[in-house]
């Protein structure tokens, strides 16, 4: 063998090599990102941005012939794969949106958006955004879902759905924050008869929504595999600028912050607000079914709030958001009452049959409160230790009496345990 093939022989192996290494890291970021874990990347990489760039162009046109586009999750064909030079970590874009790092040509295939890079390494790890609108479906963990030609409001009607299916039975739950979501408001009934956002196909029911929600939140749990779908249904003959942007966050079955399954609603710091959906300190234009002005609060509605107990604190302090007096407005008439009443213990009612809030074992002034509901025009600072901690919130499907009603708006607090 001549000196010179052997050189040649010497580099076409090299050639070999780099290019499996390369493709393997491309597989397995492939099936990592969807998996929403990392690759092993305890090892410094050596080749140099251009190099890079030149191979990564040759993958992403082989991608196309379906060497690097098969989408198993097990990638045996590439021995170097487990090696790679960065991990398919969550990561913050440059819109501030959240995503996954990913090889930029991974990303494009994907319909992500590269939003600036999120290694230090190479300019060829991208922070990938997935942006979906109507008619999508997913598996990848921080999608957002957008009315279309978002941020612009949309003004017409139909139905728009993602369908959102885990990527594995790692995967529990969904949390979808509402980052925004104005939809037409409810009949003065309390009805979601206009505009309607319905989640469909988890393991829990959730219930159909409208109004205004930025803001707000839902778990839902995974059934199994199977998908959930997020649809939002619009009425073109009521003239509104309906306007969504979700993020869709897929929970690993293991992660610490999993809600406790059947919350509708987890909140985690030591202290926040709640309300209720479609909560605003306004009256509702509307008129209900016997003529008179209608209610803010959704009827038909069955669920949990949790929050979760910060780490040595024993007890939660409910309380109106007191730059608010209508923040506890859930049943009678409250243009009946004088305002300056509104929110103190003259409107506050236990005898609740229709909509109220459940706290478990309430005290009110060091007192044990008689029942466990909620209801009329106020709410005073009510502390239980009954741990979880969740607040029901129940209303029921005639919002008739409840005129000008707006539902609730609280704030919470843990408090430490006393020392003994
Ligand atoms: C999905 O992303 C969120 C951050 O938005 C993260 O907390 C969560 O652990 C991720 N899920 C998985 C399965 O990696
Ligand atoms: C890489 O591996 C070494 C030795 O196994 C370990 O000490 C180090 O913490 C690892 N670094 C990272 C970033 O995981
Ligand atoms: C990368 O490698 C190429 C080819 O070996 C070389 O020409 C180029 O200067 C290197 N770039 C950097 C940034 O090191
Ligand atoms: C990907 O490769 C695996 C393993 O060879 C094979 O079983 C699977 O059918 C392929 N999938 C696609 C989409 O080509």
């Amino acid at each position: 063998m001549s000196k010179r093939t052997h050189s040649t022989h010497i580099l076409g192996i090299v050639v070999i090599f780099f290019s499996s290494y390369i493709l393997g890291i491309y597989s397995a970021a492939r099936a990592t990102s969807q998996l929403g874990f990392s690759t092993m990347h305890n090892e410094s990489w050596t080749l140099n941005d251009t190099l890079l760039d030149s191979l990564e162009h040759e993958l992403v046109a082989g991608a196309g012939s379906g060497v690097a586009r098969n989408n198993s999750r097990n990638p045996r064909w590439f021995p170097f794969y487990t090696i790679g030079r960065f991990s398919n970590d969550i990561c913050r874009g440059n819109n501030l949106l959240m995503g996954t790092c990913a090889i930029r040509g991974e990303c494009t295939d994907n319909n992500g958006v590269a939003a600036g890079s999120c290694s230090t390494i190479t300019s060829q790890a991208v922070c990938c955004i997935y942006q979906r609108t109507c008619g999508a479906s997913t598996n990848f963990n921080n999608t957002y879902f957008y009315n279309s030609n978002y941020p612009a409001p949309y003004s017409g009607g139909g139905r728009c759905t993602i369908v959102v299916t885990p990527p594995d039975s790692s995967i529990c739950q969904l949390r979808i924050d509402f980052l925004a979501l104005s939809l037409a408001p409810p009949s003065g009934d309390g009805f979601c008869s206009t505009d309607a956002l319905t989640i469909t196909g988890g393991a829990s029911q959730v219930p159909t929504i409208c109004g205004e929600n930025s803001g707000q939140h839902v778990y839902v749990d995974f059934n199994g595999e199977s998908p959930i779908s997020i649809t939002v249904v619009t009425s073109g003959g009521y003239t509104f600028n309906r306007q969504w942007q979700f993020q869709i966050r897929m929970m690993g079955c293991t992660s610490a912050t999993l809600a406790p399954a059947g919350c509708l609603q987890y909140h985690m710091t030591p202290s926040g607000n709640i309300a209720s959906f479609n909560y605003v300190s306004a009256a509702s234009s509307a008129l209900n079914s016997i003529g008179v002005q209608g209610t803010r609060q959704l009827a038909n509605m069955r669920y949990g709030i949790c929050i979760r107990k910060a780490t040595g604190m024993c007890s939660i302090t409910y309380g109106q958001v007191g730059s608010d007096a209508y923040s506890f407005t859930m049943t009678n008439d409250v243009g009946a009452v004088d305002p300056a009443l509104l929110a103190t213990s003259a409107v506050q009612s236990q005898d609740c049959t229709t909509d109220y809030l459940i706290i478990p074992a309430p005290v009110q002034a060091g007192v044990n409160m008689p029942s466990d509901r909620f209801c009329g025009l106020g709410l005073v600072s009510t502390t239980t230790t009954a741990k979880p901690f969740v607040v029901f919130a129940v209303t029921d499907a005639n919002e008739e009496l409840d005129i000008s009603n707006r539902g609730f708006y609280l704030s919470y607090s843990q408090a430490a345990c006393p020392v003994l």
